[in-house]
Formats: C-alpha cells, structure tokens, sequence
C-alpha cells in the first residue's frame, strides 16, 4: 500500500495540515530542513508517533525510519530506559535548577571515560551553542581570530559559520580557493574576514592556507566524515595529515562529531579514524533523542572557563532531563555488542544495495560508515562539495526517494542529508528495506 505523494489520499491528513500549518507558522515547520523547499514537497508527512524503528504518519501509514529525526533517535525512537530515566527524574527531582546536580559530574566522568581526547567538558543544548562556544575558547586561547571551515560542512546556525555550506558555484570562487559565501541574507558580512573556506580533502589546500595565514588561525573545525553533503569519507591520510599540519602551527583541531559522535562507535570518529584533535562538539548522538550537546577537550584550553576567563553559559544547559537521557543512553550504548551488532546490520543493508544498484545498472554507489550513509547516484567517487554539486544527479535521487517512500521507507528528500540506522532496526526491517529498495531499483532501471 502506497503512502505516496503521488497517490495523495494516502496522505490526505497530512495534506490538511500543511496549509492550517502554514497560516501560524512560516513555511508551517519549525526547522528549515522540514520545509517544502528542502524537498518535503509538496507537504511535509505530518507524524503522529514513532515506535523503535518506525514511524506512523497522521494518516496511519507506517514507515520504517531512516531519517531517525536527522540523527537524535540513534536508539530508535521513545528507548524504553531513556523514557523511564526522563519520567522519572521528572517526576521525583524536576528539571531546572540553576545550580548543579551530581549527576552532571557522574555523566562528565562516563563520557571522558569513553573519549581519550576529552579532559574536561561542559554541557550544553545543541550543536549550535556548543560550536560557539569552542569557537569562542579557540581565539581566546591562541589569541588568534581566523578559523578555517570547509566549504559543504554544516557546524549550526550562527552567524559565524553559517557559510559556505551549500553555495552557488557561480558566486564560490575557484575550486582550490573558495571564497566564504554566507548561507543567506542577514548574516553580517563582516564575517567573510575571520573565515577561510577551503575544499574538503584536499590536503595540499589545508597545507597552503596555513603556510599563508597560520599565525592569524585559531582552528580548523570539521568533521571527520562530511555529513551534510550526504556522506563523504575523509580520503586515506587526510585527517592524519589535517592534525600534523595544524600541531605544527599552534592550530587548534576542532572535531564537530554532532552527527558521529557516540555513532560510529563510542569514541566517535576520532575513537574510529584514530585523531586526537584538541577539542571537540557532540550532540545527537548523546542524549537518547533528547535535546543535550557537550563541549570538551583539553584541560589547559577548557581552563579557559574554569575562572570565567570565557564564558559558558546557558539557563537550560544540564537539565536534569538531559543528563538523565544520556546517562540512559550512555548505558544502552555501553551494553555489550551493542555496536558490533550495529555494524554488522549496517553492512548487510550497505552491502545488499551496493548488489542491488549494480544488478539494475544505475550507476549509483552507497558511501557509509557506521550507522550514517547516503546513496550518490553518480559515475564517479564523490570527494567534496563540488563534485557532489556537479556529478551526482540529484533528479535520480528524488526519484529514488519517492520510490522508497512508496513502499514505506523514509529518509530525507535531499541527497545532501544522510540515512541513519539506529540500534532499534531489526534484521526484519533491513530485509524489508532491500525488498523495496530491488523494486524501486528496477523501476528505475526501467525509467518508469
Ligand atoms: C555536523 C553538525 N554540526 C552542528 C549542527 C548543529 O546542531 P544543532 O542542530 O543541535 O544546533 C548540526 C546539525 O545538524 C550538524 O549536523
């Protein structure tokens, strides 16, 4: 049964909503990648609830979740011992106290436990703020106030890197020395001046910006895998080299695992690719579905916050409900086998696609690692932004999307987001998802 855009009685409740939605809320979401531009068109799915791997639509349908709420439900969704810690932390201490609980130490000391690279940490809500902040810490601590970012990364919505993620290649400057282009208006173009907007993977772009400018460099933030240009792996030496150049210079490495932390296994993708970088952002992966994100790294940069020097501030930042999830979370992550299990439902499903797109002939290869992967439909290896924006054909993804759709699957629209696996998908459900995705395929194949 089809809960397809194409056959809209199947979403008739979610087709209602959207303009009674509309009328309060600008563009009817409260989030700009649930918007009808960034590919929820002609509506968004309006969703009534979710259930370990699944979701279920207003109108009933019930989908097995890839979207996993762009990366918090890596525990599926509502994990039984997460919504028992949160119900009852609520109900027997209440949630905001502007003082400390010991539980925040507890949660601290699991996570440096886990992370090599983390001495100190404090919490925080989101990703945004935590990036702020370790922007904030950088400058103060090398005194220096440039920061190179990479052109295709995405590290949150404040004015001092919301640049140069998706950028129109007319307006972004030659492919070995792009120019920073804020991601829309109203951000000060002031800015421009403390960024420097290098090509990803390019090791000899990294390398040429530091000989020019590095006593003006405070970071190199980044993440270890690209995943806000679908999926792109970091190329064989590249992040090694990444942290040489920037240890030479007095650089510090800011690692933004918000989408890989506690994902790609509980160290993160530093813990996977083996980099210490000096400090680092988590986020999604942490809380359980909750909103909680953490700032640590170095002792002697952290220091900075410890005398008020710079600082780190927030009215809801260690919520009991937060530190409560992740202590949940963290348990369920810490479980035995957990990860390993995981993976190797990951390899099934990555592996079962790879068969099924080269059955059909359709030029399209899975780049994933982990729990986190995107389908490029494109002849040749995509390496950065640029060769995502040329070479991969975003009109067969659509197609490919709603295909799936169709037959229950969900992801994001945009082949510049990611398909997450949680640790709630069964072998049942990657069974299912290769069922649809060897029809979805063929008809493809076939260009219906
Ligand atoms: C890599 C990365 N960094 C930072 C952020 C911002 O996090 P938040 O949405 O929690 O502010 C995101 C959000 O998608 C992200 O993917």
């Amino acid at each position: 049964m089809s809960p397809s855009y194409k056959s809209p009685a199947r979403t008739a409740k979610s087709a209602a909503l959207y303009p009674a939605a509309c009328a309060v809320i600008p563009a009817g979401v409260n989030s700009t990648a649930r918007a009808r531009f960034s590919g929820w068109d002609p509506y968004p799915l309006f969703i009534d609830h979710g259930t370990g791997a699944h979701l279920f639509d207003v109108d009933g349908n019930r989908y097995i979740d890839y979207l996993l709420g762009l990366g918090p439900m890596l525990l599926g969704h509502r994990p039984p011992r997460v919504t028992a810690a949160v119900v009852k932390v609520i109900q027997e201490r209440g949630t905001v106290f502007a003082l400390p609980t010991a539980d925040e130490a507890v949660l601290a000391r699991r996570i440096i436990g886990a992370i090599p690279s983390i001495e100190q940490l404090r919490l925080c809500n989101t990703g945004t703020e935590a990036v702020i902040y370790a922007l904030r810490l950088a400058r103060t601590f090398t005194g220096r106030r440039k920061i190179i970012r990479f052109e295709g990364m995405y590290h949150g919505f404040s004015d001092g890197v919301y640049w140069s993620k998706h950028p129109r290649l007319e307006d972004a400057g030659p492919d070995a020395r792009p120019v920073p282009v804020a991601q829309g208006p109203g951000v000060p173009a002031a800015i421009a001046d403390e960024l420097i907007i290098l090509p990803w993977n390019d090791v000899g772009a990294l390398r040429e910006a530091i000989a020019r400018e590095g006593d003006q460099i405070a970071a190199v933030l980044t993440e270890a895998v690209m995943c806000n240009t679908g999926c792109i792996l970091p190329e064989s030496g590249y992040l090694e080299a990444m942290r040489e150049l920037t240890q030479a210079r007095g650089i510090l490495l800011i690692y933004d695992e918000v989408i890989t932390g506690f994902r790609l296994g509980l160290a993160g993708a530093q813990g996977r690719y083996g980099i210490r970088p000096d400090l680092t952002v988590f986020a999604k992966g942490l809380g359980g579905g909750f909103p909680i994100a953490a700032l640590g790294g170095r002792r002697d940069i952290l220091s900075l916050a410890s005398d008020g020097t710079v600082s780190i501030a927030g009215t809801y930042t260690a919520n009991t409900i937060a530190v409560a999830a992740a202590l949940a979370a963290l348990d369920e992550l810490q479980a035995p086998g957990a990860y390993e299990a995981l993976e190797k439902r990951c390899e099934t499903l990555y592996a079962g696609l790879e068969r099924i797109f080269h059955d059909a002939r359709l030029g399209a290869h899975v780049v994933g690692v982990g729990p986190v992967m995107q389908v490029w439909f494109a002849e040749r290896p995509i390496r950065n932004y640029r060769d995502a924006t040329r070479y991969a054909s975003h009109e067969r993804f659509r197609l490919w999307w709603e295909g799936m759709l169709d037959r229950g699957i969900l992801f994001h629209p945009h082949a510049f987001e990611n398909l997450f696996v949680s640790f709630a998908h069964s072998d049942d459900d990657v069974e299912a998802t290769l069922a649809a995705a060897g029809r979805v395929a063929r008809d493809l194949a076939a260009g219906a």
